[in-house]
């Protein structure tokens, strides 16, 4: 059995594509996986790659994360980024290290976006090339 990458995903990230392309370029989500998928292969990686717009859906995955042993966590947590102490102690109690991703740069946008909790549990964070920003954690998450 290869080790398993979760890769995550948060909310609105169902509409990359058409969401804010001026932000987000045009990439679809499917595209971004299906990119994903080639990267961990070449790695010799499984891949879970899913979304969600709640944010416990996304606590319950990190813990099934830890529960199935993942090689790594790769989380795009979006909004919740911004605000979710739940995600961040999930983070924490989990045993598989945690890599934060974004495709846009949240230091160079509004202010509000400057805080990145669970960043606090991450190892690292790859942000602002969109979807080479997934493909540099994955590099990341191997060297592991
Ligand atoms: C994002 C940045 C967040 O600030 C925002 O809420 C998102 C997407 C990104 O990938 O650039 O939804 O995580």
């Amino acid at each position: 059995m290869p080790s398993t990458l979760f890769i995550l995903n948060g909310p609105n990230l169902n509409l990359l594509g058409t969401r804010e392309p001026e932000i987000y370029g045009t990439t679809t989500l499917a595209e971004i996986e299906a990119a994903c998928a080639g990267k961990a292969h070449e790695h010799g990686l499984a891949v879970e790659f899913r979304q969600t717009n709640h944010e416990g859906t996304l606590v319950d995955w990190l813990h099934e994360a830890h529960a199935a042993d993942a090689k790594a966590v790769i989380i795009n947590a979006a909004a919740y980024t911004h605000t979710s102490v739940a995600l961040l102690d999930a983070a924490k109690a989990i045993t598989p290290p945690v890599i934060e991703v974004h495709l846009s740069d949240p230091q160079t946008r509004e202010d509000f976006r400057h805080v990145s909790y669970i960043g606090e549990g991450a190892v690292a964070c790859f942000k602002g090339k969109g979807l080479p920003s997934y493909l540099d954690a994955i590099d990341a998450a191997a060297a592991l």
